[in-house]
């Protein structure tokens, strides 16, 4: 089953290499059974090279001969693409959307294709430890429900989910989760550094805590809070920042800045301009 599985995916930029990665390394699809579409050659080559897979950059045509298609372009550029592929998939290929935003109802319009998936991995699949949540259109058989499933646990944890919502919340905590992660590590390092740590030494210990609390969190099986109170004597450090870190909104900002993420995924999923996050 797995040798034969032909895969094509459309849009190949960061997700896209994430994907190709986790296919050749969990031995899900043979790389020169992977086939990259886009409209750069430089970038195609490049996939070529490094994964010896194979490349085309016409879409209609990079599909012809794929039981799965991925697709993995921007938002913006999704109506063209399902424009050249309308009517021209192969009837028994499984679609797997990546695309943000992208409804179950707009794919199989779109395509004129009943069999698709959508998911919403993150970066962090690049390692194979990325957090993909994922729902299917009901024509979806049990098999290529089976095959989605397979490919996606190879980009790390997958979780399926019936309501389509879902997909909309999951890209706005675990598909930009990393940006707020990094942003986050950034401005630690650099408050370090400020202190007048090296930069060198600023980065090991934030890196270091960041690791050691979540190893410390999974063992433990506690909530958050009852590990922070651990931290925090009367009167001590923890308690100051904290009072800071509450003052300044910290924990507003948050779910401020989600719920903005959120609201732009069903936007983004309309063909909508961004709208003022100050006004929702
Ligand atoms: N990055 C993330 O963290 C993340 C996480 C979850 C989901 N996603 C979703 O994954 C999708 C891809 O994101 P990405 O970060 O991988 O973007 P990306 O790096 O910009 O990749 C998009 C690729 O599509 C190519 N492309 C442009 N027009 C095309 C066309 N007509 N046909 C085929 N390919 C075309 C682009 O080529 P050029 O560069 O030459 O234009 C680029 O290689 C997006 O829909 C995003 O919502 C991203």
């Amino acid at each position: 089953m797995t040798d034969q599985n032909r895969m094509t995916i459309i849009g190949p930029g960061v997700m896209a290499e994430a994907i190709i990665i986790g296919m050749i390394k969990k031995k899900i699809i043979k790389a020169e059974n992977i086939l990259a579409a886009g409209p750069n050659s430089d970038r195609l080559h490049e996939l070529e090279i490094k994964y010896r897979i194979q490349s085309q950059q016409d879409n209609a045509k990079a599909i012809q001969n794929a039981n799965v298609i991925i697709l993995s372009v921007k938002p913006q550029k999704l109506p063209a693409v399902m424009r050249e592929l309308h009517g021209k998939l192969p009837q028994d290929a499984l679609v797997i959307s990546i695309v943000a935003g992208a409804t179950i109802e707009s794919l199989t319009t779109g395509m004129d294709h009943p069999c698709v998936v959508r998911a919403m991995p993150n970066t962090p699949a690049q390692v194979g430890e990325g957090m993909t949540v994922w729902t299917k259109s009901q024509q979806t058989k049990a098999a290529h429900q089976e095959l989605a499933q397979r490919i996606l646990a190879a980009l790390g944890r997958e979780i399926f989910v019936e309501e389509e919502t879902y997909i909309d919340m999951a890209t706005a905590v675990s598909g930009t989760g990393p940006a707020y992660v990094f942003l986050f590590l950034e401005a630690m390092i650099d408050s370090g550094v400020h202190l007048g740590l090296p930069r060198r030494i600023a980065e090991e210990m934030v890196m270091q805590t960041i690791k050691g609390s979540i190893a410390f969190y999974n063992q433990n099986d506690s909530h958050p809070a009852r590990l922070r109170n651990q931290v925090t004597s009367p009167g001590g450090t923890s308690a100051t920042a904290i009072y800071y870190l509450e003052k300044m909104g910290f924990r507003t900002a948050i779910s401020r800045a989600i719920w903005a993420a959120f609201t732009r995924s069903q936007e983004l999923g309309k063909g909508q301009k961004h709208q003022d996050p100050e006004n929702i």
